[in-house]
């Protein structure tokens, strides 16, 4: 946040249900990568559901500073003149990714094979985050990249680097280190390999083939020859499952609720969520099934009535990273204890959101135990209070639906991320029953 941006804070009246149809916002990860690929592909590519957030304007803005000519977004549509995957030009300044650790991570992956050297900059948040994860392995396939101090951003990349494919085992289990390399890949000479240690995300591996660019799957190994060309396709973004988890939970812990979330992405690599809430009890239903563009959507209905804790399984953690969130909403509200494990990668996202929570939870009276790589939540009865989102868009959005089943006003501060992945947001909960007022100060 700049001195002269108002602090926004959020202030939720209790009480109120959850109801009608609405779609939620384009999917931040295929907004990302459709700027990229459309960006580097040969031909024009029309975009539409794009998301409209500061994520994807930042990854936008980038590829324009690098000489790629686009028209609009303009209510979700956006015409990208693709400049092939040799045609970037050096850029006059650093490249400001904001908020995004994909767009860091994916980018650098694009820029260790570009002619030219670049920077690599973010916000505070992004500014702490660890970057060792790509610059590694890229430096393993001989790109030249300098990161501050513990391997954080700023990235310095060196260009006119020859990049050689690398056959590489993840430590971690985390689509943007994969993408980033798979993207690299695509600069390098010979059989890119990535293995994961458990499914994450596949819109890269979706997306590049649906760009003409041969991508082999073989259980968890990914892989692709470089050197090939990606042609120029229109892609129709998908409702963001990771936005309409907001309203998932908050219909799910409010009895009285019905609501209809249209046009909803329900890759099997993201559904981490419903299969969480049903496990917990959500009245649950995908309707209406079908394939946009290589990835599969649904109109999901959801009722409110009553949840119970549950010991969420491992399997499912990478599949719902950024709905744990509003996962802990939903604990709170449910029958008895909820136990997370395995989920150590929550505290290097855009805050450490095992401890943000935690924070939040118990400020609003509930019995909460932080571990190292999870929590255990017990369900009780949310009381009214202020907590602080520490300048995260989930755990900002997740505290403005609590107040759905809270005793009292709930104060949400620090909003002004809501922005980076959702701005309808709070004009969306409003029309669906949520009594939100933005407070600037
Ligand atoms: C994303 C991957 C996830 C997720 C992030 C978006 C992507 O991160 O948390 O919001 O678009 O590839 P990791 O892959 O690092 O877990």
């Amino acid at each position: 946040m700049t001195s002269e941006q108002k602090r926004i804070d959020y202030r939720v009246t209790p009480g109120g249900v959850f109801s009608g149809r609405l779609r939620v916002a384009g999917d931040k990860s295929i907004s990302h990568r459709s700027v990229m690929l459309g960006s580097l592909a040969e031909g024009v590519t029309h975009v539409t559901g794009l998301l409209e957030g500061e994520d994807v304007l930042c990854t936008l803005a980038a590829f324009r500073a690098m000489g790629v000519q686009a028209k609009g977004p303009e209510r979700g549509k956006l015409t990208i003149q693709g400049v092939g995957l040799h045609g970037l030009r050096t850029p006059a300044q650093s490249l400001d990714m904001g908020n995004s650790g994909t767009a860091m991570r994916l980018m650098a992956g694009i820029l260790a094979g570009q002619k030219f050297d670049s920077i690599l900059i973010g916000d505070e948040s992004l500014s702490k985050r660890p970057m060792k994860r790509v610059s590694e392995p890229l430096a393993r396939m001989g790109a030249s990249i300098d990161t501050s101090e513990g391997g954080r951003p700023p990235l310095r990349i060196k260009g006119g680097q020859k990049l050689r494919a690398i056959d590489y085992e993840m430590p971690v289990a985390s689509a943007q280190v994969k993408s980033s390399l798979l993207l690299a890949g695509l600069y390098a000479e010979g059989v890119t390999v990535v293995t994961e240690p458990a499914p994450t995300r596949d819109h890269t591996e979706r997306m590049l083939r649906g760009f003409g660019y041969e991508v082999e799957t073989d259980g968890a190994s990914v892989r692709l020859r470089g050197g090939g060309r990606l042609t120029a396709c229109d892609i129709d973004v998908p409702a963001d499952i990771s936005s309409a988890t907001f309203f998932l939970v908050g219909a799910a812990i409010a009895p009285g609720s019905e609501l209809v979330l249209e046009h909803v992405g329900i890759n099997p690599t993201r559904i981490g969520v419903i299969n969480i809430l049903k496990l917990m009890g959500a009245d649950l239903r995908l309707e209406n099934e079908r394939d946009v563009g290589g990835e599969p959507v649904a109109d999901l209905r959801v009722r409110g009535g009553s949840l119970k804790g549950v010991r969420i399984p491992e399997d499912q953690v990478p599949l719902a990273i950024d709905e744990f969130p509003a996962l802990f909403i939903a604990a709170a509200c449910a029958e008895g204890e909820t136990v997370l494990t395995g989920a150590h990668e929550l505290r290097v996202k855009e805050s450490d959101r095992i401890a943000v929570m935690a924070e939040g939870l118990k400020r609003l009276g509930i019995s909460v135990q932080e571990t190292p790589d999870g929590i255990i939540i017990q369900g009780g009865q949310l009381r009214g209070g202020v907590v602080d989102s520490h300048g995260d868009h989930r755990i900002a959005m997740s505290f403005a639906v609590a107040a759905l089943r809270a005793g009292g006003p709930i104060t949400v501060r620090d909003c002004r991320n809501v922005a980076t992945s959702f701005p309808d947001f709070p004009a969306l909960a409003g029309a669906a029953g949520l009594k939100l007022d933005i407070i600037e100060s």
